[in-house]
């Protein structure tokens, strides 16, 4: 599907389905429904409002055949709700919800859009394109590569407005809008993709190709020279070889140092302490955060961030074999402390442990981890909000409001100190699991030995968000690439 913009009438535009809106209990509406309304001699007003009923709920949509129109041959009018509940993440969402619905009606190939929100609701032109062309893009996503037969698919859906100073000013954020887009559908592939297609090394190959001004890959050797014990022994049971993948990118006279790191196991079977078969089954996706990191900088030089961004990721399996780490197993990380294996399942924190203290010699003045870490995220928030903690509380302040910005929802979990206690070991600094209870905090408080004290550094936890089994607001159940939105608005702002 080609998104495009352009600036002319939606009536004046030939449309298979044009796309108009109605706010809630609207009798007569204006703008460019009110437009498309007087075109079909009242046809909205009159019958689809009064004599059907359609009142403009949220998430309610009327298609309306109109075979006399010159350019029109359907229109759907989309509900949008009560004005004063409306905004822009409610517009990705309805944006979203009309592409999917869509996408099920046959012989719609050429699909036109009002900018919705950019006349009554009154928000900018700007941001109204930018969030149409997210909610469009996030809601028309597929994967079907590996289907041999696919619907026939919508090719064009054209946003139009017809006032030249809205269009100007819509254009920057339909660009906006499709690099956002591209950042969310990129990471939706890799998550997607299987985990014998997304190895390590693919990652590591993926990498090396991206415009960037440096791409290190170390291979195993290099991780065993760097002392990163505790990363080699989770990746030591698997047949695929691990890489350390550290992207840069460095702008002219940077005011800030940020370091992302995405957690990249590319299948987490558990290790000897293996998965039941229903909780492995989506564990492809355990590399969901590496796929947000290493797509936010597969754009980074478009998007032109005036901080200097560094991304990490410490990519191996999690395999259980005659190799593999035990139960018992002291591992030392690259800060030279030492962990107590009790779990082989709890990998991720051990991954990245290393990634952290090799996070830590950049000296950044930030660090942000994201990674799909505890089942107990899971179970304390569902699939409805991401978990954030860290150690610096202005920083996770502003991530929770630049993840609101962008529609995505992280709530803070705390860091008592107590939380850790299950985690002492008798024979090393700290074990890597314990308790059953508190598992994000008690996870974070691991994490937190590999951060030096004086640097910000949050965690946000997507082990519930990363993947969903049923929609949720704008997003199709499936990869989320949840983490792209709230990190962009990030680093864009800094
Ligand atoms: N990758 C999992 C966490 C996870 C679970 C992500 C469900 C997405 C959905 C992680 O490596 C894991 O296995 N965590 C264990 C830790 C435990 C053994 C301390 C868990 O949460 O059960
Ligand atoms: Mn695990
Ligand atoms: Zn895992």
């Amino acid at each position: 599907m080609e998104i495009k913009i352009k600036n002319i009438s939606v009536t004046e535009i030939k449309s298979d389905l044009l796309i108009v809106n109605l706010f809630e209990g609207t009798t007569l509406p204006g703008g460019a429904t009110g437009a498309v309304d007087k075109e079909l001699s009242g046809l909205i007003s009159d019958y689809v409002i009064k004599k059907e009923g359609f009142n403009g709920q949220f998430g309610k949509m009327y298609v309306l055949s109109v075979p006399n129109h010159k350019n029109i041959t359907k229109v759907l009018i989309a509900g949008l709700g009560k004005r004063d509940d409306f905004n822009l993440n409610k517009l990705r969402e309805i944006c979203s919800k009309i592409i999917q619905k869509v996408k099920t009606m046959d012989n719609v190939k050429n699909v036109v859009s009002m900018l919705h929100g950019a006349g009554c609701a009154g928000f900018e032109p700007e941001d109204c394109a930018r969030i149409i062309v997210e909610g469009t893009m996030i809601g028309g996503y597929s994967f079907d590569k590996y289907k041999s037969e696919t619907k026939e698919a919508v090719k064009t859906f054209t946003v139009v407005e017809v006032d030249k100073t809205k269009f100007s000013k819509a254009e920057e954020g339909f660009s906006k809008g499709l690099l956002i887009g591209d950042t969310i559908n990129y990471a939706k592939d890799l998550i997607t993709e299987p985990a014998e297609i997304i190895t390590p090394a693919k990652l590591a190959d993926i990498a090396s190709n991206l415009d960037l001004d440096e791409v290190k890959i170390y291979e195993k050797k290099d991780i065993q020279n760097m002392q990163m014990g505790a990363f080699m022994a989770v990746s030591q049971g698997s047949i695929h070889s691990p890489r350390f993948i550290h992207m840069e990118y460095i702008p002219k006279k940077p005011k800030k140092k940020i370091v992302l790191i995405g957690k990249g196991i590319t299948f987490d079977a558990g290790g000897l302490n293996l998965k039941p078969a229903t909780s492995m089954m989506t564990m492809k996706n355990d590399m969901s955060g590496a796929a947000v990191v290493l797509s936010i900088m597969r754009n980074i030089k478009k998007l032109k961030p005036t901080a200097e961004i560094h991304a990490l990721i410490a990519a191996c399996e999690n395999m259980p074999s005659g190799s593999s780490y035990k139960q018992g197993d002291v591992v030392v990380a690259m800060n030279g402390k030492s962990i107590e294996i009790d779990n082989t399942d709890a990998e991720g924190r051990l991954t990245l442990a290393d990634a952290l203290c090799y996070a830590q010699q950049l000296n950044p003045d930030v660090i942000i981890d994201i990674a799909t870490l505890t089942g107990a995220c899971m179970v304390a928030l569902g699939s409805v909000a991401s978990g954030i903690l860290g150690n610096h509380d202005e920083l996770i302040q502003k991530l929770i409001r630049c993840g609101k910005d962008g529609g995505e929802r992280l709530w803070q979990m705390p860091m008592y100190p107590e939380y850790f206690e299950s985690l002492k070991s008798d024979i090393a600094d700290m074990k890597n699991s314990g308790a059953r209870g508190g598992g994000t905090t008690a996870a974070t408080l691991f994490l937190k030995n590999f951060v030096k004290d004086g640097t910000p550094w949050a965690h946000i936890d997507i082990a519930g968000t990363a993947v969903i089994d049923k929609p949720i607001l704008e997003n199709p159940k499936g990869a989320t690439a949840v983490g792209v939105r709230t990190l962009l608005n990030y680093i864009m702002s800094e």
